[in-house]
């Protein structure tokens, strides 16, 4: 097998290509409503080896590739991507990402963020980078926070997510 495909690295976190043989712990990770819960309804659920399947099939058709995993001490632990958007917001893109629970508070997202951020706005013909977080996920405000995201706004009541109603905070960051 070829080596896996390293985008960028910090220390013990690296984004690099998603494998084959990633897809049983993607299934697994994903497969979980505390992950779940902060992510839109297209996010399958139940999670199974085939929605990873289907996700890799997805990505490999990409060009440019800007879905990732993201390997934590050799590991595969998670996903992070860049959507680039288009007609009047194609100089943007929106982040998203997930860390499988077993790793969660160990920095990794935090690493991670910052990684695709910063190869992002080097790669890509994009000045903006931004997303919506659920009013109740702390974690992940936290890491934006961390990497120098600001908070532009809160969408009142604009989430329905399990029949209830959720305020969404809108996170950004321009580039320099
Ligand atoms: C959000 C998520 C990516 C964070 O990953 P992670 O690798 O655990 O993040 P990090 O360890 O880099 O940072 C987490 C930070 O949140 C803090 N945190 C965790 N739970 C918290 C809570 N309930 N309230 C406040 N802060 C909290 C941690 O203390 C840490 O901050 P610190 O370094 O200042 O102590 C992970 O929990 C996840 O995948 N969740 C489900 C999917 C998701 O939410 N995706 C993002 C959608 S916008």
């Amino acid at each position: 097998m070829r080596d896996k495909f390293i985008i960028v690295e910090n220390g013990d976190v690296k984004l690099r290509e998603l494998t084959d043989s990633d897809l049983v712990k993607l299934s697994e990770y994903a497969n979980n409503e505390k992950v779940s819960v902060n992510l839109r309804d297209a996010f399958p659920k139940p999670y199974t080896l085939k929605d990873a399947e289907n996700f890799k099939k997805m990505i490999d058709l990409q060009s440019p590739k800007t879905f990732f995993a993201i390997e934590f001490q050799g590991e595969y632990v998670g996903n992070i991507s860049l959507s680039v958007r288009d007609d009047v917001y194609r100089k943007s893109a929106e982040i998203g990402y997930f860390v499988g629970e077993p790793f969660w508070n160990k920095g990794i997202a935090t690493k991670a963020v910052s990684l695709i951020t910063d190869w992002g706005f080097k790669s890509l013909d994009i000045i903006r980078i931004h997303t919506g977080v659920f009013e109740f996920n702390k974690s992940s405000q936290r890491v934006l926070e961390k990497c120098g995201y600001i908070k532009e706004a809160v969408f009142k009541k604009s989430v329905c997510k399990n029949n209830k109603i959720y305020d969404e905070i809108r996170y950004a960051k321009i580039k320099e």
